[in-house]
């Protein structure tokens, strides 16, 4: 039965990044025929250090952000891991598969541990193995995310594979990433040879979902760029990753293709382009924020919510463990 999963860490504020590499492709789903299933990663969140009041609002965030682009917790399944137990526990089972040689591969660990590595959490290093249990507690078969992403979805493969070949069976299928459209990789405001991230100590780096029109306007007008006007088609690009990175916004907010844009910009600087693409970010964001606020407005609903989305959620995911675990010899007499 093909089922969508996906996931998104309440670890800082939403950016247009991950709007755009992934929230708003999830709606979409919804009544195309797989089941759709949405999750807020707290138990991911807390590899790096939460203030706990903080991860709470944080969490209710996400979810909002789910709802305002679309996600409707009737058609979908909308809730946070740590209230289904059956994730902890599957990524168990997966530590026991997955290889140390496996971990060390992960460019994710690389980045957030940085230099001191001895000082990360040990849930930090097994971050992908919970992440494969996301997956495949739901036997998912299709993963939307961003590129960033793309290896952890390839690493779930590999457990899988090697959890039916172990025990031979056919039991875990081989979900498939999804990553598609011109934004699979938004890049840093300051950096083009960086992607945007909620963690950048830069702020300006991004463009929060929660930021109000005159600051979207305001870091656009401020992102790095080269001197050069635009060029009349995508090859004319190439070796200009901060151009490409505005250019790449543009096509991903408004559905056209690179050359027609520039169709539009040939010869023009960026005191042109800019504030045309800043235009734009705030008519595509501006309902979406609002709406956002809207939900955040009564939490106990948004709890509500979270919380009969997880009892639909473990109905699917613990019988899939309880397998696993007999699979694997454990004895279950109760
Ligand atoms: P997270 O919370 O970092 O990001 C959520 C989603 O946004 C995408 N994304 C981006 N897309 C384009 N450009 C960017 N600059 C950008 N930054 C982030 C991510 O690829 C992701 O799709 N490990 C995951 C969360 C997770 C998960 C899962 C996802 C946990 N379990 C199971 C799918 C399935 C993460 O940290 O995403």
């Amino acid at each position: 039965k093909p089922r969508i999963f996906s996931g998104i860490q309440p670890s800082g504020g939403l950016t247009l990044g991950n709007y755009l590499g992934a929230l708003r492709r999830f709606a979409g789903f919804q009544g195309t025929g797989p089941e759709t299933i949405y999750c807020v990663v707290d138990l991911h969140a807390i590899t790096v250090w939460q203030d706990p009041a903080e991860l709470s609002r944080r969490t209710r965030e996400i979810a909002a952000a789910y709802m305002a682009s679309g996600v409707d917790p009737e058609q979908s399944i909308l809730f946070n891991q740590s209230q289904v137990a059956a994730h902890a526990e599957l990524a168990w089972l997966f530590n026991c598969v997955a290889r140390l040689g496996w971990m060390n591969r992960m460019t994710q660990f690389k980045d957030k541990a940085g230099k001191n590595s001895e000082n990360s959490s040990l849930g930090l290093y097994a971050y992908p193995s919970l992440m494969a249990a996301d997956i495949l507690a739901y036997r998912a078969t299709a993963v939307p995310v961003g590129d960033d992403q793309k290896q952890h979805v390839e690493l779930t493969r590999d457990i899988a594979a090697k959890f039916n070949h172990d025990y031979g069976v056919e039991f875990f299928p081989q979900p498939t990433p999804l990553i598609e459209g011109t934004a699979t990789r938004v890049m840093s405001l300051r950096d083009g040879s960086k992607k945007m991230s909620k963690s950048d100590p830069s702020d300006a780096s991004r463009i929060n979902l929660t930021d109000d029109a005159d600051t979207i306007t305001a870091k656009i007008r401020k992102a790095r760029t080269d001197a050069e006007p635009l060029p009349g088609s995508a090859e004319g690009l190439k070796d200009r990753p901060e151009a490409k990175n505005l250019l790449n916004i543009y096509s991903a907010l408004t559905g056209e293709s690179i050359d027609e844009i520039l169709g539009k910009f040939e010869g023009q600087g960026f005191g042109t382009f800019k504030p045309a693409l800043a235009e734009i970010a705030v008519d595509v964001l501006a309902p979406i924020t609002s709406k956002m606020s809207q939900f955040m407005a009564d939490p106990a609903e948004i709890d509500r919510i979270l919380g009969k989305g997880a009892t639909r959620a473990a109905e699917i995911a613990q019988p899939v463990v309880e397998e696993a675990k007999g699979i694997m010899g454990m004895i279950r007499s109760r």
